[in-house]
């Protein structure tokens, strides 16, 4: 996902807008710029990569100005490249963009036929020469700009600068989050707050469909319409997360060995440990009589949803209709408004995610968003928030977001069978003290890690890696996988264990490591026939399970790595563990930017 960031100042901002595109970096992107007004003109410096080229080209070649804009490119049209790098310029235009235009290919040809020479293959210099045309046409740059926004279809967070005018940037949303952060005597313009924590904790985010017409000593926001409109200013909580890695190599590691500490801050806020009853939440659906729970999300947060189903149907007896956002958004799905649609998502910002819960919205169907970004997207539009408090996640694979996930999901469909009548009393109060177990049970499965980096060590000269669970690890078999691929760059897959006969056993080989997630649970019998499979074929195990697991399973394996023995309902919370560190220590070991894995973004704000 791109970052942007602006600044109509009262000092030099280029080193200021690099310091915070910094702040953006864990979105995941492949080049920057930076533009300014520097003496009357546009001037701008761009690097591929990372952002130490872009302050060695700075350094080398300083910018003036007060007026700055500022940009991180995740590539969506053409190759990360300098020339591909933002900011665009347009004759006395530049332009950041982050997000998608979806007509820019009969724009483009328009604007040739205009005779604008286009010097870059993306969709973002369309919107330069669009507001450069609407100037050329006689419009005043504000006008210009609101002309240009006009014409353009797709998904866009934009920021715009003039040269003929050092006191105004014009932001707009469509889509990709967009905040204006207010100063004493200056403005900001971020794509979070997070961006904006060193220069103010003052911050109105942007709605869909808003633009702003943003000066040093005053703000004003319009519609698509053209009219005015208020949106809140508020004081966010994101500036008060200074993030750093501490002594962590990698964030990713960092916030591994946070779980412990968020698992239980979220428990907490979902179950009464002193009580033992899991809290009645201000919900705008009633579990007694909701007739279907729908469920979607994106990658690792789908996977947290896929184990919630399973948990809502058990304990609640609630059916559950799930499926990935980019699938369940075009699906139509029938639903009524007796039934409750959870979207789960640690950004808030997934455009797939975000347009599900829209569709879900038009039906009249109460919503619910579990996510890590109380001032997302999602948290605004949904019915009711039900935060996962893990703190910021920086690192691009998501690890104590999703476990903090896990933790919702489970307290709920206790919550949910409480109220189905389906949970006693007494089974709760058993239920809420087997998760108060999990973060002291989390600090121990972490201290596996010495071993779980040997294992991997091993993992790291493989060519592709099969997971394998049942039931409830059937997801964190896919969530191992995922992992694997998106931090290693290994190729692996998930498999349900029980499939394994209907056509991926042909895969089984000496040369084919073979992870099972296997905890001695109600399955545990099954899963060992498949590890049986495996091994006749010469496959090669390695076994995460427990102390009774390791103890019943009579099988050869190339690593057993065994957690203590825990309560059912907290196992796929604390089995994401070891699959987290295998991941990560295997991509340690190949030398792939753990924090920033090649091609990925933190947040897809874009289909
Ligand atoms: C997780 O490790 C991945 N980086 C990715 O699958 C992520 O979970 C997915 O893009 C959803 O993001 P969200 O939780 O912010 O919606």
């Amino acid at each position: 996902m791109c970052g942007i960031v602006g600044i109509v100042g009262h000092s030099p901002v280029a080193p200021l807008i690099v310091d915070a595109l910094k702040r953006l970096e864990y979105r995941g992107y492949d080049s920057a710029g930076v533009a300014t007004i520097e003496h009357g003109a546009l001037a701008r410096r761009r690097a591929e990569g990372k952002l130490i080229n872009l302050e060695r080209r700075l350094t080398a070649d300083p910018l003036d100005g007060t007026i700055g804009i500022g940009h991180t490119r995740w590539a969506t049209h053409g190759v990360p490249n300098e020339t591909n790098a933002h900011p665009h310029f347009s004759d006395d235009v530049a332009i950041v963009h982050n997000g998608i235009i979806e007509n820019f290919a009969e724009l483009r040809s328009e604007l040739e036929k205009d005779g604008y020479v286009f010097s870059s293959q993306t969709d973002t210099e369309v919107v330069a020469h669009l507001v450069s045309r609407e100037l050329r046409r006689g419009a005043r740059p504000v006008d210009a700009a609101f002309r240009a926004l006009k014409q353009l279809r797709g998904a866009f967070a934009l920021a715009i600068m003039f040269k003929g005018d050092d006191d105004l940037i014009v932001g707009a949303r469509n889509g990709p989050p967009l905040a204006v952060g207010h100063g004493e005597g200056e403005m900001f313009l971020g794509s979070d707050a997070i961006a904006l924590a060193p220069f103010t904790d003052s911050i109105t985010y942007l709605e869909d469909g808003d633009w702003a017409v943003i000066r040093r000593n005053n703000i004003q926001i319009f519609d698509m319409s053209g009219e005015p409109v208020e949106r809140l200013r508020r004081q966010s909580i994101g500036t008060s997360f200074l993030v750093d890695k501490g002594n962590h190599r990698h964030f990713m590691h960092k916030e591994i060995h946070e779980q412990p500490e968020v698992i239980s801050h979220t428990l907490g806020h979902y179950v009464d440990f002193t009580n033992g009853t899991a809290k009645a939440l201000d919900l705008p659906w009633d579990f007694a009589k909701v007739d279907r729970l729908a469920i979607s999300a994106c990658g690792t947060a789908y996977l947290a949803g896929l184990v919630g189903k399973y948990w809502f149907e058990r304990l609640a007896r609630l059916p559950v209709d799930i499926d990935v956002a980019s699938e369940f958004r075009y699906r139509e799905m029938p639903i009524s408004k007796n039934s409750a649609a959870l979207f789960v998502s640690q950004s808030g910002e997934t455009a797939d995610t975000l347009a599900s819960l829209r569709y879900c919205r038009g039906e009249g169907v109460p919503i619910g968003a579990i996510v890590n970004v109380r001032e997302s997207t999602m948290a605004r539009e949904a019915d009711v928030i039900l935060p996962t408090l893990a703190g910021p996640e920086i690192g691009v694979a998501s690890t104590k977001a999703f476990t903090c996930q896990l933790s919702v999901m489970a307290s709920l469909a206790i919550r949910a069978g409480v109220a189905r009548g389906h949970i006693a009393k007494g089974e709760e109060q058993v239920l809420v003290r087997q998760l108060a177990e999990a973060a002291r049970l989390a600090t121990q499965v972490i201290k596996l890690e010495d071993q779980i980096e040997k294992v991997a060590r091993d993992l790291a000269h493989s060519r592709d890696v099969l997971y394998l669970g049942r039931d409830t690890n059937y997801p964190l078999a896919l969530e191992g996988a995922l992992k694997l691929k998106e931090l290693s760059y290994i190729h692996a897959e998930g498999y349900a264990a029980g499939e394994l006969k209907h056509g991926p056993i042909a895969l089984i080989d000496e040369n084919m490591p073979v992870v099972v997630i296997a905890p001695h649970d109600r399955i545990f019998e099954k899963t060992v026939s498949n590890m049986q499979e495996v091994a006749a074929r010469g496959g090669k195990i390695i076994l995460i399970t427990d102390e009774r697991g390791a103890a019943n399973s009579t099988l050869e394996t190339l690593d057993t790595i065994v957690l203590p023995d825990m309560p059912e309902i907290i196992a796929p919370i604390l089995y994401a563990l070891p699959v987290q560190m295998l991941a990560y220590h295997t991509a340690v070991f190949m030398g792939t930017d753990v924090d920033q894995p090649r091609n990925l973004a933190k947040s897809v704000t874009v289909e």
